[in-house]
């Protein structure tokens, strides 16, 4: 395939991640279906309604409301594909696909895109609390339905349990220090915003961790997302389910931000080529180290720069 232009990659004023090296794997037909578990601005979903017009279908998830409702915008200005929308979370592309089988046993499940994490319209909206620059409530919930939040964590949670999360989703190495702060300041008064709960992390940090580029709050905050949202246990519990939905010679790509989300798409991968060794289904990984965006798209789109993809294919033999 051709390399794909700069104004190709960027879509809606945002810019898909390594859509060069996704569209090498994936191989669309006009009828075919291309599901996104991650919409976000439908970046990537525009970029594929074009190659399976005018028959295929997207089929679009989010659990955020107010992104899938701009993702259908953006869609539909660019193409009168068949679309449909899901607002739920990716580990319900199982029973999706199943019904939508039922219905179009014509258009196969060709590829299926999950691009984990948050999209930066999250980060400047201050009253998802998502970021430890703009003042806002410590919500950081993606699905606006579910209950939990980073205040109650924050508030409540034990010193045991902050410690876990701190290191688990965050690999924070200051742990010990910001957990003691938390215990301290929440005896005091109740920690209900996302400045204050920043100052107090960057208080508790040694002098030279404060002087870092990287702000000290970033991975306590990436971590309490995690949390909240249960990110890890939804990708770990349906990885598998998602895989075995595509068609043979289907592809599913994930592209991860964070090294505890790159392993279990690693394991389970692994699961999934090790399993179907004695039935006529087997998988092939087409990544054996995961890919990473090339300098040039570092240059252009700097939040690339921690991104992995791995790629699996569906066979039959
Ligand atoms: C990195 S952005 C995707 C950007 C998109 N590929 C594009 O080019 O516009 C991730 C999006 O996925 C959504 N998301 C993250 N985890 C999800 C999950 N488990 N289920 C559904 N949506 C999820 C977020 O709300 C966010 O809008």
């Amino acid at each position: 395939m051709t390399k794909l232009e700069n104004q190709e990659l960027i879509h809606f004023e945002h810019i898909p991640v390594m859509l060069q090296e996704i569209s090498e794997h994936f191989h669309l037909n006009t009828d075919d279906v291309y599901v996104d578990g991650t919409l976000g601005l439908a970046g990537h979903a525009s970029y594929f309604a074009n190659k399976i017009q005018p028959n295929g279908w997207i089929i679009g998830f989010d659990w955020d409301e107010k992104m899938l409702r701009k993702a259908k915008e953006n869609l539909q200005q660019l193409s009168d594909i068949h679309t449909l929308f899901i607002h739920d979370s990716f580990s319900n592309i199982p029973e999706t696909l199943t019904a939508f089988k039922q219905k179009h046993p014509h258009n196969p499940i060709k590829a299926i895109l999950l691009d984990l994490g948050v999209n930066n319209m999250h980060f400047v909206d201050p009253s998802r609390g998502l970021s430890f620059m703009y003042d806002g409530p410590l919500d950081m919930r993606m699905d606006q339905r579910k209950e939990l939040t980073a205040e109650w964590i924050i508030n409540k949670w034990s010193e045991k349990d902050l410690y876990e999360i701190l290191v688990k989703y965050g690999d924070e190495r200051w742990h010990k220090r910001i957990v003691a702060s938390i215990i301290q300041q929440r005896k005091i008064q109740p920690i209900t915003s996302t400045l204050h709960l920043a100052e107090m992390i960057r208080d508790a940090v040694p002098a030279h961790v404060r002087r870092m580029k990287i702000h000290p709050a970033t991975k306590t905050f990436q971590a309490l997302r995690i949390a909240v949202n249960e990110e890890l246990d939804e990708l770990s519990q349906c990885i598998k389910e998602i895989s075995q939905c595509l068609d043979p010679d289907g592809t599913l790509a994930v592209i991860s931000y964070h090294s505890g989300e790159d392993r279990i798409i690693k394991h389970a991968f692994k699961d999934l080529t090790d399993k179907h060794t004695h039935t006529h289904i087997s998988y092939e990984v087409l990544t054996k180290k995961p890919l990473t965006p090339t300098l040039e798209e570092i240059k252009l789109n700097p939040k690339s720069r921690s991104a992995k993809l791995r790629v699996i294919r569906k066979k039959t033999s």
